[in-house]
């Protein structure tokens, strides 16, 4: 289960807290009824014959494919992107590349390139089916698909997950044949890595989606009643928002937990930065860090609050190793494993912040595996909707990202948007 720890006394007013903690806990109630909350009680709820044929999908591509390209933007590529480098990569022989998330000739260019003459499959996802980003990318690479299998071949590697019964990626799997999978209607693109979006990426790289869904119902179960600490999460974030703590900064001390970072930041960026309100979600990755942001987190503004994700299980590997001499001076630590010098350097900086005006909350996972990876992303799901909700903003629409949708569409002559 992932705990929530802080040490708050000087920056939060225990009577504003509980205040904000009591109404967190109320919108549990509220999340579960709402049209987009279909994630809230996924763990227990998901399509198992859906889930079997991912699974057997996943064996496929192991079996045919050097490459898995999985296609998509936002919420339809983060999330498994996120589970699959923190937990250290691909497992099986099949590495997973991404496209269709920029419209960067160069990144696209670079994934072609990348495969080159190997087998490939394609896992092309938009719950919409008309992002222009991943459109494009899937025009690419099927035309690639097909000079190397033919038309039916091609249509034997693209896995396509989309909406159930509606738009273009819906309406060509359907005319051409592609193995399908649904994006649920009730669970929008950032709270999706769940469901097919992520799992089919995630089982393609070798891991256990069922030790992920049980991580998921675990922490479900842990917070479904009263919104547990990730109410509390979510009612700490808000009291200090409400004294212009106004950016949050994911810090962790894994380069592995990179991609992790950049799905919270979508998650509680598109969810809360909207009606002019929101806290500022960014990130660090430490020690690397330390070393470029630590000064300003250390001594600049203050109105930035530091959120830890830590995993509380030990990771044997590298020791420190003898020497015969002390040149470099560090004899001290000789014997001590790298897995405690950098858990000392996390409870340094901890320190160092607090110390230095900056309120520090710690998120702790148990280990580092799939089963805890499914309650990391559930508690965030939970914190990030409670939070939201005692915001005052609807936290599954994203009316902003439209905005540059439109102008594009304009500037580019697509039918139906002429310049005016
Ligand atoms: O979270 C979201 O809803 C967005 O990030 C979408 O996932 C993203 O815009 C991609 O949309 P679609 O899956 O419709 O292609």
């Amino acid at each position: 289960m992932i705990d929530f720890k802080c040490n708050l006394g000087k920056f939060v007013d225990t009577s504003e807290y509980d205040a904000k903690l009591a109404e967190a806990r109320n919108y549990v109630a509220r999340a579960q009824q709402d049209a987009f909350g279909g994630w809230v009680n996924l763990p227990i709820r998901y399509d198992r014959e859906e889930f079997a044929r991912i699974k057997q999908a996943a064996a496929r591509i192991q079996a045919d494919s050097k490459y898995l390209v999985c296609i998509g933007i936002g919420g339809s590529y983060l999330g498994h992107r996120a589970v699959i480098e923190a937990l250290g990569g691909e497992r099986g022989k099949t590495k997973i590349l991404y496209a269709g998330n920029s419209l960067s000739a160069r990144a696209l260019g670079a994934v072609l390139a990348e495969i080159g003459e190997d087998d490939f499959s394609v896992n092309v996802i938009s719950k919409s089916g008309t992002t222009t980003e991943p459109a494009v990318a899937f025009r690419v690479l099927k035309q690639k698909l097909i000079a190397k299998y033919g038309e039916e071949g091609a249509v034997k590697r693209i896995y396509a997950t989309t909406d159930a019964v509606k738009g273009a990626l819906h309406d060509e799997a359907q005319a051409k044949g592609y193995e399908c999978f649904v994006v649920p209607d009730n669970i929008g693109g950032r709270y999706s890595v769940l469901t097919a979006v992520g799992l089919l990426a995630i089982a393609a790289a070798g891991f256990d989606i069922d030790a992920l869904m049980d991580g998921a119902e675990e922490e479900r179960a842990a917070v479904i009643s009263d919104g547990g600490k990730a109410a509390e999460y979510a009612a700490l974030r808000n009291v200090l928002l409400a004294q212009d703590y106004n950016i949050e900064i994911m810090a962790n001390f894994e380069p592995q937990f990179a991609q992790f970072n950049e799905w919270w930041k979508q998650l509680f960026g598109e969810s809360e930065g909207k009606d002019g309100r929101g806290i500022y979600p960014a990130s660090v990755v430490n020690s690397t860090d330390l070393h470029s942001m630590g000064q300003y987190i250390q001594e600049g503004r203050r109105n930035l609050f530091e959120t830890f994700v830590e995993i509380a299980a030990d990771y044997a590997a590298l020791q420190v190793p003898q020497s015969h001499d002390d040149l470099d001076g560090l004899s001290y630590l000789e014997g001590k494993e790298l897995d405690y010098i950098n858990k000392t350097a996390n409870a340094a900086t901890r320190e160092a912040h607090l110390a230095g005006g900056v309120p520090v909350l710690e998120i702790v996972m148990p280990e580092l595996s799939e089963r805890a990876m499914g309650g990391l992303i559930y508690f965030f799901e939970m914190s990030c909707a409670l939070s939201a909700y005692a915001l005052g903003v609807n936290p599954f629409d994203q009316p902003g990202v439209e905005a540059y949708k439109r102008r594009m569409f304009e500037l580019l002559g697509k039918p139906g948007y002429e310049q005016v």
